[in-house]
């Protein structure tokens, strides 16, 4: 873990909010190459979520909503956690985390236990009274069922399909640490996918499988990842089951990615409060019902975490450590790197960055002429570019590049002109 916080501060994916002033409490920007990352990740879900499927809509809610919502939702009763204060060191701990009577740190006596609510508070508008609170959403979910009729109707949708969403949410969170993978402020990926009560078991059967494999297809080692089913006694308010997807993290198994069947919960509740009819009519059967819904949530951050401790790699290339992201071409953060062997000579650095304008078009790349070629190659290795692109002095004659592969280090030479249509084919 140390070696990838340490790698992610000093390569640009990962770091501290506000460093200068000491830090925030689990907040974390991204740098210029966690933010490609993260993209990448992006796109990789949306494009799997939405544009690979015939039964997924898209959907981009805000991240403040009506008050209601979060009672609806049960957010404001529900969502705490039971906390004790050490009264000698001062420190804070669920309730679950400690036996016995003592502090487990010092030893020192604790507080009675109070609950405490997760959901961060803010005011619209001028007053701060009771009247204009509100708060940063702690799930994106809840965007998405408000929006359920008007998405049915603006978009002609049938029963079952599913809305997606990516967006940033906000917990107070107690127990932080392992870097990003407790935040305060976080993004996730959910899909609730509406379906007619009756089958949502196949579709939660279906939905756990689907989501298990799309990290595998993304690079995500198989040995890795596991599925835990929750205990009765652990289900969140709303659900009736729920898969964890687990990755097993340098600090242990944790949760990637929950998949739960959330029934018809929060429509009902909507409908509850708002007074307005949420019920789909099903054409073919003239029956009119609630549809059940099963909701793949996963973390952005949490997915960035694992796809860059399972990329991580160390080993000794003649005589000399490497450290290598292996990360899949699709998800790494520059694509190609173009490294003119010789800087002072103005036909070799013409040709490298004619080659670069054109592959800027489609990929994001990167020129790079500040060091040996070994020292180069090992700066790419690290930050995970699948290809670099050399242009040395028999380049000017012959007019080719050597394009050599990150994980096997295998060079070819190819024509200049082909370098675009040499790494479009790769990236397919
Ligand atoms: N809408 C359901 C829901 O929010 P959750 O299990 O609380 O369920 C879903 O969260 C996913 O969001 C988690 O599996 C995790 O990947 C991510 N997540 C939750 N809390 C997080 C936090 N404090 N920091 C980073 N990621 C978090």
């Amino acid at each position: 873990m140390e070696k990838i916080v340490s790698l992610c501060k000093r390569r640009g994916f990962i770091f501290q909010s506000s460093e200068i002033y000491g830090g925030l409490g689990s907040v974390w920007d991204y740098g210029p190459l966690g933010a490609e990352l993260k993209r990448n990740l992006k796109d990789a879900w949306w494009h799997s979520s939405v544009y690979e499927r015939d039964d997924v809509e898209g959907l981009d809610a805000a991240i403040l909503m009506h008050p209601s919502v979060w009672m609806a939702s049960g957010h404001v009763t529900s969502f705490e956690d039971t906390l004790v204060d050490c009264k000698g060191c001062k420190k804070r701990f669920k309730v679950e985390h400690v036996t016995g009577k003592k502090c487990p740190e010092c030893g020192g006596e604790l507080t009675e236990a109070r609950q405490f609510n997760l959901m961060l508070k803010t005011h619209l508008g001028p007053i701060e009274d009771e009247g204009s609170l509100s708060y940063l959403r702690p799930e994106t979910a809840q965007g998405i069922f408000v929006n359920f009729q008007n998405v049915v109707n603006s978009m002609r949708r049938k029963v079952p399909f599913g809305i997606a969403q990516i967006g940033k949410s906000f917990r107070n969170e107690v127990t932080t640490g392992n870097m990003t993978f407790r935040s305060r402020e976080f993004e996730q990926m959910e899909i609730e996918y509406f379906v007619k009560p009756g089958t949502d078991e196949e579709w939660y059967e279906k939905w756990v499988e689907e989501r298990f494999s799309w990290y595998i297809r993304f690079g995500i080692t198989k040995e890795n990842l596991r599925k835990r089913q929750h205990e009765k006694d652990e289900l969140a308010h709303y659900a009736k089951a729920c898969t964890d997807i687990e990755y097993k993290f340098p600090f242990g198994w944790s949760e990637l990615e929950g998949i739960a069947n959330r029934t018809d919960f929060d429509l009902k509740q909507h409908m509850r409060l708002s007074g307005k009819d949420l019920q789909y009519f099903e054409e073919e059967s003239k029956e009119k019902y609630i549809p059940y819904v099963i909701e793949p949530s996963g973390g952005i951050d949490r997915s960035i975490l694992a796809f860059l401790a399972d990329s991580y790699r160390e080993e000794e290339v003649k005589g000399e450590k490497r450290v290598s992201l292996a990360l899949h071409k699709s998800l790494a953060p520059i694509k190609a790197a173009i490294l003119p062997l010789l800087r002072n000579r103005p036909e070799i650095v013409e040709l490298a960055k004619s080659i670069r304008e054109d592959l800027r078009k489609h990929f994001k790349v990167m020129y790079d002429d500040t060091a040996s070629i070994g020292r180069l190659y090992r700066r790419q290795d690290e930050i995970g570019t699948p290809y670099c692109i050399t242009v040395d002095v028999d380049s000017l004659s012959d007019k080719k590049v050597t394009v050599r592969d990150r994980d096997s280090m295998k060079q070819d030479r190819i024509a200049a002109s082909k370098v675009k249509e040499y790494l479009t084919d790769k990236f397919k």
